[in-house]
């Protein structure tokens, strides 16, 4: 077998059998196959694609080049939940607490940004002294003491995909569904929960910008994770606006504590109730009509709220220490009427540029920057009145390009809904 008669294979469009992607990746883990050659071969499958069977083959092979978790030593289910990316997405931060405030195992191991988009763990990082590297007895021993813990994963946790996320990377190669599929499905195979909500962000700030792509990498996932025995729920949810006001990792803890008390932004609030609802129905196994009681139960009660205090403590953060930049900027509208599209890539981007994100993959983040959108789709704006607060730190940024992301027109505009669908 060699590369070269592989990649011209794919770049024939025929399809590749198992032994050969387990030759790939095997020999890409052991650098016997080069960064140039695997780059050739991932833009013939982004290009020519791979069939449901060659997608199966690849996650199998990507989760057999590292380690694989055992969770079994936590008593009881071991919930864990992903999402495919967005802008503003602090879901996880919110939902993890609410889920093991109803006495569920959340075991979640959570990347850094990526793009335009924010990480959970830069999030959590935000709040210092807050530790996310951990071995896996402590995750173990701590989802066991208070019901959940974030962690970034382990180096060895499929290193197939590390060298060929950050490669899809820089060879747009990203925005494939089958390396998609392959690649969330590896590292949550690996993580070993017994149940798995992924959320699919659809839209204009999302991997992917079409219902229809979103259904298809669902369908995919859902099989993957048939192959496996494993339970995987996809919801298809809207991105087509950043989630919630916040953009910026300390601004968007915050965030995520003001959910918390009930006094989040609707849309976050909205949909961190669905997932939760869905991860708890599952966990319990219980009606749908339960599981809200439950949900609802633990934010009323401010079990959930303190159930996030206890995850910070116990990984050594100390809330109170984080800092919000102050050198506050007011981005005013500049005509009224409805804003009726925001390029939420766009913002994405400005918030990565103000030093909320990297470009390199050892740039320093500084939490305390971040944007803070407070007018979305559907809303009404008069001329002059305060659209986005800019939290600057070091790096400026060209202001006129944030009103730039808005569209404002006189004819009302009706939102697409938050949440598209379920998929099981
Ligand atoms: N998230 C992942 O983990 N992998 C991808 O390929 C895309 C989004």
């Amino acid at each position: 077998m060699n590369i070269v008669d592989i990649i011209n294979k794919k770049r024939k469009k025929i399809s590749l059998t198992k032994e050969e992607i387990e030759y790939v990746i095997t020999n890409y883990v052991s650098k016997n196959i080069t960064d140039y050659q695997m780059s050739a071969l991932l833009m013939a499958i982004t290009i020519n694609g791979m069939s449901d069977e060659e997608t199966i083959y690849l996650t199998d092979a990507m989760l057999n080049s590292g380690d694989k978790i055992d969770l079994s030593s936590i008593s009881g289910i071991k919930l864990d939940k992903h999402s495919t990316g967005g802008v503003g997405d602090k879901t996880t931060l919110i939902l993890a607490p609410i889920v093991a405030a109803t006495d569920l195992n959340m075991a979640k191991m959570s990347g850094r940004g990526l793009g335009f988009t924010g990480g959970t763990i830069d999030k959590l990082e935000a709040i210092p002294g807050l530790k996310t590297s951990m071995s896996l007895n402590e995750f173990k021993k701590q989802v066991n003491d208070i019901h959940v813990a974030i962690a970034s994963g382990s180096k060895n946790l499929v290193p197939a995909d590390k060298k060929m996320y950050a490669l899809r990377d820089v060879t747009a190669t990203v925005e494939s569904i089958p390396l998609i599929a392959s690649s969330i499905m590896s590292k949550k195979l690996a993580s070993g929960a017994d149940i798995l909500v992924i959320d699919v962000k659809v839209g204009n700030g999302a991997l992917m910008k079409t219902e229809e792509d979103a259904t298809k990498l669902s369908n995919l996932m859902l099989k993957i994770g048939k192959n496996y025995n494993k339970k995987v729920v996809c919801i298809l949810t809207n991105m087509f606006e950043p989630l919630g006001e916040a953009i910026g990792n300390s601004l968007e803890v915050e965030e995520s504590i003001n959910v918390l008390k009930g006094k989040g932004p609707k849309d976050i609030t909205k949909l961190v109730i669905y997932l939760a609802i869905q991860m708890v129905k599952l966990g319990k196994n219980i009606s749908l009509d339960e599981a809200t009681k439950e949900v609802r139960n633990v934010l009323v009660t401010g079990k959930a709220l303190n159930k996030f205090y206890e995850l910070i403590k116990y990984q050594q953060g100390n809330i109170n220490d984080m800092v919000i930049s102050n050198k506050v900027v007011s981005i005013k509208a500049n005509k009224s009427g409805f804003i009726t599209k925001i390029n939420t890539e766009g913002i994405g981007e400005l918030s990565r540029k103000l030093g909320a994100g990297r470009y390199e993959k050892d740039d320093v983040i500084d939490p305390s920057v971040g944007i803070k959108i407070l007018k979305k789709i559907g809303d009404f704006v008069i001329s002059d009145e305060e659209l986005v607060k800019v939290y600057l730190g070091e790096k400026d940024i060209n202001i006129n390009e944030i009103l730039d992301c808005f569209e404002i027109d006189e004819h009302y505009h009706k939102p697409s809904p938050l949440i598209i669908g379920t998929i099981e």
